[in-house]
């Protein structure tokens, strides 16, 4: 049951070790979650292990891994300077059960408790309505250059606080 699977998981700040489990799930996540909306040449150029990229340095200190067990079932970045999000992933099993909403609502917390006033990030087509039903604003369809040198269609999407959490109980 979902909610059992939400009680369950945990976040834990990626650290350098786990570059290879952090290319793995989005790889996987994007074959999965994407597919439907992105040509395969483009996820296959997209997802390409040759051009995984070193993990810059320092990692972002808001950038985690939502865990069941051992098992990595989620990952997601803010970034606290900006306001953006981004590496949202859900793995292939754990797709439609809660595991992103979670993920994202532990990413919206970080920046309450951070007094961000605003969010961004770029949703892919797959996932406009996710980031809508969540709160997120935006309809036009724009585009978004990976650092791998690939153009994917994406929506940009805002969130803007009425009331950051900075200074107020937590709830
Ligand atoms: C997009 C993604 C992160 C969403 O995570 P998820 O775990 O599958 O979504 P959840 O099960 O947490 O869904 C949460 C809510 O969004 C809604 N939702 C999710 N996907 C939806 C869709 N395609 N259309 C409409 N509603 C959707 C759910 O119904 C649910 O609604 P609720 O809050 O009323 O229960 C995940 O599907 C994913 O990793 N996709 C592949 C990679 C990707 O596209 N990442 C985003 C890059 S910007």
């Amino acid at each position: 049951m979902i909610g059992d699977i939400i009680t369950a998981v945990r976040f834990e700040r990626v650290s350098e070790s786990d570059q290879k489990a952090f290319y793995e799930l989005r790889r996987s996540a994007i074959r999965a979650g994407c597919a439907r909306h992105y040509d395969a040449s483009l996820l296959e150029a997209w997802t390409d292990e040759s051009s995984d990229s070193e993990f810059q340095r320092p990692l972002p200190e808001h950038f985690y891994f939502a865990r069941i067990g051992d098992l990595n079932v989620a990952c997601g970045v803010l970034d606290i300077g900006t306001g953006r999000i981004d590496a949202m992933f859900v793995s292939p099993a754990y797709l439609g059960r809660g595991v992103g909403k979670s993920m994202l609502k532990h990413l919206i917390r970080s920046a309450k408790e951070h007094g961000v006033e605003e969010l961004s990030l770029h949703a892919t087509l797959n996932a406009v309505e996710f980031y809508r039903s969540q709160g997120f604003r935006g309809d036009e369809v724009g585009t978004y250059q990976s650092p791998r040198g690939v153009t994917v269609s994406c929506v940009p999407m805002r969130m803007y606080f009425d009331q950051p959490l900075q200074g107020l109980s937590q709830r």
